[in-house]
């Protein structure tokens, strides 16, 4: 098959609508990373999905809507959703539990009795969703266990020849993925992400992290994900042969943000992840500056932590 590539005007989203209508996939842009959209009431365009990832099936995807009014008709509204609902649209993930009648494929929501809602910020997004005019599964468009794309290129890379189209709307903002809260029972914050935990705090109080490590409800949770080929030391400065990614002033040959800042970090992440892991190749290593663990930094922290996972 071969990948279209539509630019993010009018026409390409007009484009990119038919064929998640006819069942196809379309890589979009949103605030935090690529997704790779198919209709999620249609078993065969999500099953496509989960191959064109190499994605294992227990691992449910997020469905997308164009704004949180459209949440009641697929999920029960429990307590805590009034209090973080005006957070979207934006980079916000909740777990809710699934309607019965909520009319979604059980691919989507990998059997579970829960489903993952997010109402994205990013105005291609919506204008998408919007001429779709259903709710899309999006995961991020990587194959499984890869870095997430925060470029158009970054998607081709990884599925070009995999999925019908890519829609390109330039680089992603945020540049990692949602935070995801899941509010079945009681709140607790699934993954860290491009909405500081901080904020949801604010209106939740003290939230508990993760879930079971043995039973992954969220791949974020697998050990060894977002990996480069090589190997990643955290907390270091480069030695003589390594490639460092630095943060703050350096003079590694990368840099997440020279001036300290945590947006810019994030924005960068994944790119300089990719191109360090051009740079070190299978048998190099890549060291990563700290990064404070506080706002952005936790999710930049996660991330970097299951890069360097053994694998
Ligand atoms: O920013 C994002 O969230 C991007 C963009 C494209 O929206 N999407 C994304 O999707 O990162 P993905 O599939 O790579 O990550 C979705 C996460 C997974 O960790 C998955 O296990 C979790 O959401 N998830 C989905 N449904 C769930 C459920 N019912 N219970 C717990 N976790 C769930
Ligand atoms: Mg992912």
């Amino acid at each position: 098959m071969d990948t279209r590539l539509f630019y993010a005007d009018e026409a390409g989203i007009a484009g990119a609508a038919a064929i998640l209508r006819a069942g196809g996939l379309v890589a979009f842009p949103s605030e935090t990373v690529y997704g790779l959209g198919g209709d999620a009431r249609d078993d065969r365009a999500v099953a496509r999905i989960y191959e064109a990832k190499g994605r294992p099936s227990f691992n449910p995807l997020i469905v997308h809507l164009p704004d949180a009014e459209e949440v009641a008709r697929f999920a029960v509204l429990p307590e805590g959703f009034a209090r973080v609902a005006p957070f979207w649209p934006g980079p916000l993930t909740l777990v809710l539990p699934l309607r019965p009648d909520a009319g979604l494929s059980p691919l989507v929501t990998a059997g579970l009795d829960s489903v993952a809602v997010r109402v994205p910020a990013h105005p291609v997004t919506r204008a998408l969703l919007r001429a779709f005019g259903g709710p899309m599964a999006g995961p991020s468009a990587n194959p499984s266990g890869r870095i997430s794309p925060t470029r158009a290129a970054h998607v081709l890379d990884g599925l070009s020849g995999r999925i019908e189209a890519v829609l390109d709307g330039g680089p992603c903002a945020v540049g990692v993925e949602s935070t995801i809260l899941g509010l079945t029972d009681g709140p607790r914050l699934l993954r860290p992400g491009g909405l500081p935990a901080e904020a949801l705090e604010a209106v939740l109080g003290r939230l508990e992290s993760g879930g079971d490590a043995a039973k992954p409800t969220a791949p974020g949770q697998l050990s060894s994900h977002y990996a480069p080929r090589g190997r990643v030391r955290l907390n270091s400065r480069a030695a003589a042969g390594e490639v460092g990614i630095g943060f703050g002033a350096g003079d590694e040959a990368l840099n997440l943000s020279p001036a300290g800042d945590m947006v810019e970090a994030a924005a960068n992440l994944f790119h300089m992840l990719r191109q360090a892991d051009e740079m070190a190749g299978e048998a190099g290593t890549i060291a990563v500056a700290p990064v404070p663990e506080e706002g952005l930094g936790r999710a930049i922290n996660d991330r970097l932590r299951r890069a360097a996972a053994p694998r």
